[in-house]
């Protein structure tokens, strides 16, 4: 299996020469939607797939595909080992000391009910508070509001301040009687950065499991589950450069031996008798069925690519883009850009233009050959806070230029046209 070798500067961010090497690992960019070269600036939804990724998926189903953990016989041993290693490598990836606390899913959001089925229902009673945060996007949220409802618990959330940030003053307040606080790490929409070792350490002191909604932040930055000393964490593979179809729900040991299965059938037991069943160990207690095979070998490719490159220059290259897109962005007028200062946030920016309305802005860039999320981002409440009906949104990630930011404050500049707006 090809891995991406690293790219020939050791600074800590790419330089150009990087990311024309990067680029050239990406056959999609090589695209011309609408006759126009393609821009690809909604990594915060789904991130583009490098040929080492898409060729660890084909090698595997050319060669050893196979069940796994079933098939006495060489391929399915290979096909066994890949998917093990693939664990391995997520876990090390995130700085989990162990393969088994990481549990393939088919994405973050299955995750995330994970935690709220199997550890809710067995720790969350009657008048047993969730914590949430205004800033939860919906898979962080709507099964919260199932348990709730189910458990009779109450919701409570953190407030946002002005600038899209948490606004932790009432935290302790809000912790108390709390058995749970979800939290994003990255807003999708904002682009915040949140605090998550402290909000982590606040919930333990309070009594409560930390679960952390890590979809936006493990693509791109550095994350150690040792440093953040979290309970529980998510986060889908097809955002970090990985196929669609596998996610992670990382959970601390001990957590998840106390928890009983989620989806049953193959794969999960012990033993089966006709009337009752026992139930394998973690992580095959959580692994019903047959798994998504070749998208743990495709993630474990993607994981090898971004190590390759290494995580804190992916972040700071990020940022660098992030910090000229705000330049570029917030100096036209009626551009309003939600969210926190550069020091606070990722590549992730949403924006509304005078009153165009955010579908008609991603169609005209769609037309420039642009491709940016318009909409509330499975974020409705947000939105309704924010007093929009939608954003269009900008993300950025390694295989991005600033002459695609440039492109980008141009098809903005368009639309004004069109839409005669000042
Ligand atoms: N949650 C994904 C996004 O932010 C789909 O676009």
């Amino acid at each position: 299996m090809k891995v991406a070798s690293k790219p020939a500067s050791v600074s800590q961010s790419l330089t150009p020469h990087d990311v024309a090497r990067i680029r050239a690992n990406f056959p999609i960019l090589g695209e011309r939607p609408h006759g126009k070269p393609l821009v690809f600036l909604d990594s915060a939804a789904s991130s583009q797939k490098p040929v080492q990724v898409i060729e660890a998926m084909d090698d595997y189903y050319r060669r050893y595909h196979a069940n796994i953990h079933r098939g006495i016989y060489h391929i399915s041993e290979l096909a066994t080992e890949a998917y093990e290693e693939a664990r391995s490598k997520v876990a090390r990836f995130i700085g989990s000391p162990c393969a088994a606390e990481c549990i393939f899913v088919r994405n973050a959001t299955e995750g995330l009910n994970l935690v709220a089925y199997a550890w809710g229902r067995q720790h969350v009673g009657r008048g047993d508070v969730i914590l949430l945060t205004e800033m939860e996007h919906h898979s962080n949220l709507v099964p919260w509001q199932i348990l709730a409802q189910e458990r009779e618990a109450t919701l409570r959330f953190v407030p946002i301040t002005k600038d899209g940030q948490l606004d932790l003053r009432s935290l302790d307040r809000l912790l108390a009687g709390a058995k749970i606080f979800a939290f994003t790490a990255v807003s999708n929409t904002l682009g915040t950065i949140n605090p998550v070792t402290e909000l982590a350490a606040r919930a333990k002191s309070a009594g409560a499991v930390s679960v952390v909604d890590a979809c936006q932040a493990v693509p791109r930055m550095p994350v150690d589950v040792t440093q953040w000393q979290c309970d529980f964490m998510a986060f889908s593979s097809h955002k970090m450069l990985g196929p669609t179809g596998i996610g992670v729900l990382w959970g601390r040991k001990e957590l998840l031996d106390s928890m009983p299965p989620f989806l049953t059938g193959g794969g999960m037991i012990n033993v089966v008798e006709y009337e009752r069943s026992t139930y394998a160990d973690v992580p095959a207690r959580f692994e019903a069925g047959t798994p998504a095979i070749a998208e743990a070998v495709g993630l474990g490719a993607a994981v090898d690519y971004l190590q390759g490159i290494g995580m804190e220059r992916v972040h700071n290259y990020e940022h660098e883009l992030a910090q000229i897109a705000l330049d570029k962005l917030g100096a036209l007028s009626n551009v309003t850009i939600y969210g926190p200062g550069i020091e606070h946030r990722t590549g992730v920016i949403s924006l509304t233009v005078g009153d165009i309305h955010a579908h008609d802005l991603a169609s005209i860039l769609d037309r420039l050959g642009i491709c940016v999320r318009a909409g509330h981002h499975c974020n409705q409440p947000l939105m309704e806070k924010l007093g929009v009906p939608a954003t269009t949104r900008a993300s950025f990630y390694i295989y991005n230029t600033p002459e695609e930011i440039d492109l980008l404050v141009r098809g903005i500049e368009e639309a004004k046209r069109i839409f005669k707006i000042a």
